[in-house]
């Protein structure tokens, strides 16, 4: 869980959290059960944590925050249902995920069901501004999730691709967040766009860091180790050693890219790669620089109780273990 109080905003999580009980709330249980499964299993809510920070920072004192950051889980919840389907991963948050419980099938369906109930939800607020950029970050989230698929296994990856990648698929819905707390509040664009770039630079350091998570977490954390490498998936700290890689140690990498089942020494032989070139450093490196970027972000905005919880935010996203 996030080790960082958030006092000033409690109440309002809490709302959240009973709003997505109302709104899960259908005539066909499997849904629920499915959809309560996935979100009531220990998610650390970051996304609708920014979005009420951000809406208080630009003053919002109304009450349409809690449905869209109830939306905001809803939608972070249904890119992670396709998210486990398409890695074929047996974790989430440390338990089985919802395809291995419930199996692939439920799992596309009822992420498909709270995609369309967020806009359902999001329709009813009747806010234009609002629907543009939640149908955009979830339009490029999509984008991104097909990226990944088409360069799954490519060794040519660079580090322009990979960064498209993870703008689209992580750091996108991270921006929506914090930009949807400026744009209810009425600010002009110059706070929208800073709150935007705010949680952009957020997500991009997020999802690099799960990335480099991907090779020295462990399972206490609630993720294998190497499930990145098992999908054939290139993220940056394979992408860094790869360039620096002698042409020997390009072939070993790419047959055990293309492998379907990884053996303990092929895990190991591409972490003595990774380990050897200081590609986790390298990546942990850029995330850092991401979260000095985010930061520099909140410089126009007043000090407030608000502006120190989205600072320390930022300030977590480093030193996550999960
Ligand atoms: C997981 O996001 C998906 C990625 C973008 C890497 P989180 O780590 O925010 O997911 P939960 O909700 O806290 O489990
Ligand atoms: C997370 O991608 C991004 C989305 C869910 C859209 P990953 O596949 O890297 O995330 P984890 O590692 O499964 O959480
Ligand atoms: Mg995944
Ligand atoms: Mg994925």
């Amino acid at each position: 869980m996030l080790n960082i109080s958030f006092g000033c905003i409690e109440d309002e999580l809490q709302r959240v959290e009973e709003h997505f009980e109302t709104n899960l709330a259908t005539e066909t249980p499997l849904i629920y059960k499915v959809a309560k499964y996935v979100i009531s299993s220990g998610g650390k809510r970051l996304r609708p944590l920014l979005l009420i920070a951000a809406s208080k920072l630009c003053g919002y004192t109304a009450d349409a925050h809690i449905p869209l950051a109830a939306v905001i889980e809803f939608i972070h919840t249904a890119t992670l249902l396709h998210d486990d389907v398409v890695d074929n991963a047996p974790l989430r948050r440390g338990k089985p995920s919802a395809n291995i419980v419930f199996g692939n099938e439920a799992s596309v369906l009822v992420g498909d069901y709270l995609f369309a109930k967020s806009f359902k939800i999001l329709s009813a607020l009747n806010n234009p501004d609002i629907v543009k950029a939640y149908s955009d970050a979830t339009t490029l989230m999509a984008e991104g999730e097909v990226k990944e698929l088409v360069k799954t296994a490519d060794i040519t990856t660079t580090e322009e691709d990979y960064l498209d990648i993870i703008v689209k698929k992580t750091a996108v819905l991270f921006a929506c967040a914090s930009q949807a707390g400026a744009i209810i509040a009425g600010k002009n664009d110059r706070y929208i766009k800073r709150l935007y770039d705010y949680g952009l630079n957020i997500g991009i350091a997020f999802q690099l860091m799960d990335d480099a998570l991907d090779y020295i977490s462990n399972e206490e954390f609630g993720k294998f180790i190497g499930n990145d490498l098992k999908e054939g998936k290139l993220t940056l700290p394979l992408i860094h050693a790869i360039k620096r890689a002698s042409e020997p140690e390009k072939d070993i990498i790419s047959k055990i890219i293309y492998k379907k089942k990884l053996a303990k020494r092929d895990l190991k032989t591409a972490l003595d790669l990774v380990n050897g070139y200081e590609s986790i450093e390298y990546t942990i490196s850029k995330a850092k620089d991401a979260v000095l970027k985010a930061k520099k972000n909140l410089d126009i905005f007043p000090d407030s109780e608000y502006k120190i919880s989205l600072m320390d935010i930022a300030d977590y996203i480093t030193e996550r273990k999960l």
